[in-house]
């Protein structure tokens, strides 16, 4: 799976409902070995463990003795978004890489401190953000690239009623901060722009089975004043779009469209002004394949450790699109237009 010359032994930390498809996804590469499990129910490690029959390898509910004992090439943090700080900060103290899923934390305080603490101790510290491993994004970003031209516009409509659980039934934000985020940084991929400001709205539906809100509509600006909107629902049942959302990005050659999943992205391109409507031509990207989801962040990360190149992913980048996340939440409880800068703490 990866082009990596030796197996890289993981300790993974979180055996929710995520921490079991890492489970299995470190089990089937062949550049890592799963070397120990953790979570802070010890009970529930223990079940899911012997579930999927991981029968060889250290159990614990600490992550410190768990450190200790495996002593492991690099952590991968599965944990609820609250806990991302601590077992970071915890496994990068101890001298270990860090692939953490997203959201990167639950404050930007805590970010800011998270990217500080790998620059301060050398070590990676990147965020799996899956949805960036997509052929159809992919090739909605080649399209950009060849043949849209820089964005002006670009928009994405995400509508999904899940029956979620675990944390995001009780989190204040749960669409904002849980799942807007990989719209949010798929943006910044498609339009190679970072966040200026933003204006939102969220708010819960009367029927939402969420205690904080599933619903939120933003207008971002980033740089060279590409205008981004996001609609997002995670309470709308029926008439649901993919996982990926659907998206729209206009340049000034012409227009690209992908609908999310194995969608294949078409662009339409101009090619002859003049009349009311311009005609177009239909264009498509080739091939672009990629290890799909968590896979190709695995490959990425396990690279980065053995070539010392820096990822997609790598903390410091992806605090941007956290910064989109908690500028959006805090536009909605202002009820105004704030700056998305808040990465160097602006
Ligand atoms: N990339 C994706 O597509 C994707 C999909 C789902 C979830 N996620 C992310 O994965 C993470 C986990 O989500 P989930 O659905 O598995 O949540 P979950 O609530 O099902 O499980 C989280 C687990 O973390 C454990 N935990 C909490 N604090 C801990 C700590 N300090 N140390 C050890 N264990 C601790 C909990 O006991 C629980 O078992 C979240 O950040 C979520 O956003 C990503």
């Amino acid at each position: 799976m990866t082009g990596t010359a030796r197996t890289w032994r993981a300790l993974l930390v979180g055996a929710g409902n995520m921490g079991r498809v890492w489970a299995r996804t470190l089990q089937a590469s062949a550049a890592a070995e799963l070397v120990g499990w953790v979570d802070v129910r010890g009970d529930l490690v223990e079940r899911v463990a012997d579930e999927l029959a991981l029968d060889d390898l250290w159990l614990d509910s600490d992550l410190g003795r768990a450190l200790a004992i495996t002593r492991p090439d690099f952590v991968v943090d599965v944990t609820v978004p609250s806990a991302h700080y601590a077992v970071t900060l915890q496994a990068l103290r101890a001298g270990v890489p860090v692939l953490g899923e997203k959201p990167m934390a639950d404050t930007m305080e805590h970010a800011r401190e998270m990217v500080a603490a790998a620059e301060r101790t050398g070590l990676l510290y990147m965020v799996s953000q899956s949805r960036r491993y997509n052929p159809g994004l992919l090739a909605l970003r080649r399209l950009i690239l060849d043949e849209t031209g820089p964005l002006g516009i670009l928009s994405s409509n995400f509508s999904i009623g899940a029956r979620e659980s675990g944390h995001r039934l009780e989190i204040a934000s749960p669409l904002l901060l849980d799942m807007a985020i990989h719209a949010f940084d798929a943006a910044r991929y498609l339009s190679g722009a970072d966040p200026v400001s933003v204006y939102c709205e969220e708010f819960n539906p009367p029927w939402s089975w969420y205690r904080g809100s599933a619903c939120a509509t933003a207008i971002f600006e980033l740089t060279g004043g590409l205008r981004y909107t996001y609609q997002g629902s995670w309470c709308s049942e029926g008439c649901h779009t993919s996982w990926d959302a659907e998206w729209r990005a206009v340049g000034p050659h012409g227009s690209a469209r992908w609908r999310g999943g194995d969608d294949v992205p078409i662009a339409e391109i101009v090619v002859e002004r003049g009349g009311f409507l311009p005609v177009t031509e239909e264009r498509r990207a080739g091939d672009t394949a990629v290890p799909p989801g968590i896979a190709g962040s695995l490959r990425d990360f396990l690279t980065a450790l053995e070539t010392g190149t820096t990822p997609m992913g790598a903390c410091g980048d992806n605090i941007k699109s956290l910064a989109m996340v908690f500028a959006a939440i805090e536009s909605a409880a202002a009820g105004r237009r704030v700056s998305c800068r808040l990465w160097d703490g602006a």
